[in-house]
């Protein structure tokens, strides 16, 4: 396929595997890049900069194609030193980044000196052009839809998407709610030149999950995801079981909540504990609505031819309408 991100990021097909706290390991990202796609490991899921640096080198030793890392940078009281992961990034000789979060644009002038492309994720066309302005190369846009931070404004992909692709000049990448090739085809012609995929790379082979997770989200539907933090003013799509139902009953209790409250449920430690150990009611698993669309757990070589030749086949059978 030839698209502005094909061409711009040197892959085979416009299908980007985004950052994933405590998945984006070296086993996936070097998985999607090998089957054509763009793989990502996640900076913040090695405990250091250093073991990042580990982590680049086993993934550039598993795969001679292009690689991402996702650079996820947000205002916290004691933040992780994200100059030295940013370094390790450039050190390890990492062409491509994907930042998100709002404070990621403090970053951006070190990577765009060190030739690095930068896509950049977020969840707003206003913060979009805002990160384009600053020089980076693509904008992921992730609508409602999608697993993680869907921010505050509940606008879905088919607005978000065109509303982007209309204000900005630089590709735009849809993401959320995407896991076949028709919702590829949808942003295709939505104007998108690439997709952003993360709950539909949990579901594959490679992903270092337990499977009991991956069975759970193949047998969820559609309504299976939770909003929580939205008291908090910061939203997070995670997978309903019983500590994102807990969380949610406990924002809603009357006098509202305090994250002191709901700390211990929702604790990163606990979510890496479960998807590892399979447990799906011991932690938060985060996880977008595409959950309803997902039957199987493929290779994302599989997956990746499958979702290209049904997105061919459903542009033709939309042209056909013309005939
Ligand atoms: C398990 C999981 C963990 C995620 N962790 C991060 C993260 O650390 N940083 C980030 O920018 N996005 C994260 N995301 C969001 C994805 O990169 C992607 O934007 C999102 O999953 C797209 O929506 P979809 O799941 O409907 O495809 C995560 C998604 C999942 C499923």
């Amino acid at each position: 396929m030839k698209t502005q991100i094909t061409e711009l990021l040197g892959i085979r097909y416009p299908i980007i595997q985004g950052g994933m706290q405590w998945v984006g390991r070296a086993e996936l990202a070097s998985a999607v890049s090998n089957a054509g796609g763009l793989g990502m490991l996640t900076g913040l899921t090695q405990p250091t900069p250093e073991a990042l640096a580990l982590e680049i080198a086993r993934c550039r030793q598993m795969t001679d194609k292009p690689f991402g890392v996702n650079m996820t940078i947000f205002p916290t009281i004691s933040p992780p030193p994200y100059a030295e992961y940013i370094e390790a990034i450039i050190d390890g000789g990492v062409m491509i980044v994907e930042t998100a979060g709002n404070k990621a644009i403090e970053y951006m002038p070190r990577l765009k000196e060190a030739g690095i492309k930068i896509i950049h994720k977020c969840v707003a066309v206003r913060h979009a052009m805002a990160a384009e302005r600053l020089g980076v190369d693509a904008i992921s846009i992730d609508g409602f839809e999608c697993a993680g931070h869907p921010g505050e404004e509940d606008i879905p992909g088919l607005v978000l998407i065109p509303a982007a692709v209309r204000q900005l000049s630089i590709p735009v990448i849809a993401s959320g709610g995407i896991a076949d090739g028709r919702g590829m085809a949808a942003a295709l012609a939505l104007g998108a030149q690439g997709v952003n995929m993360g709950t539909r790379f949990v579901c594959t082979q490679e992903a270092p999950v337990h499977l009991n997770i991956k069975q759970a989200l193949v047998n969820a539907n559609e309504r299976d995801t939770r909003l929580i933090f939205r008291t908090l003013r910061n939203t997070a799509r995670v997978f309903k079981n019983s500590i994102s139902d807990e969380v949610v009953g406990i924002e809603h209790r009357p006098g509202g909540c305090e994250f002191g409250d709901i700390r211990p449920l929702v604790a990163g430690a606990r979510g890496k504990a479960a998807l590892e150990a399979g447990d799906v009611d011991g932690g938060i698993v985060t996880a977008g609505m595409v959950i309803g669309l997902i039957d199987d757990i493929p290779t994302c070589s599989a997956l990746l031819e499958r979702m290209v030749t049904e997105c061919r086949e459903q542009l033709s059978r939309a042209q056909s309408c013309f005939d």
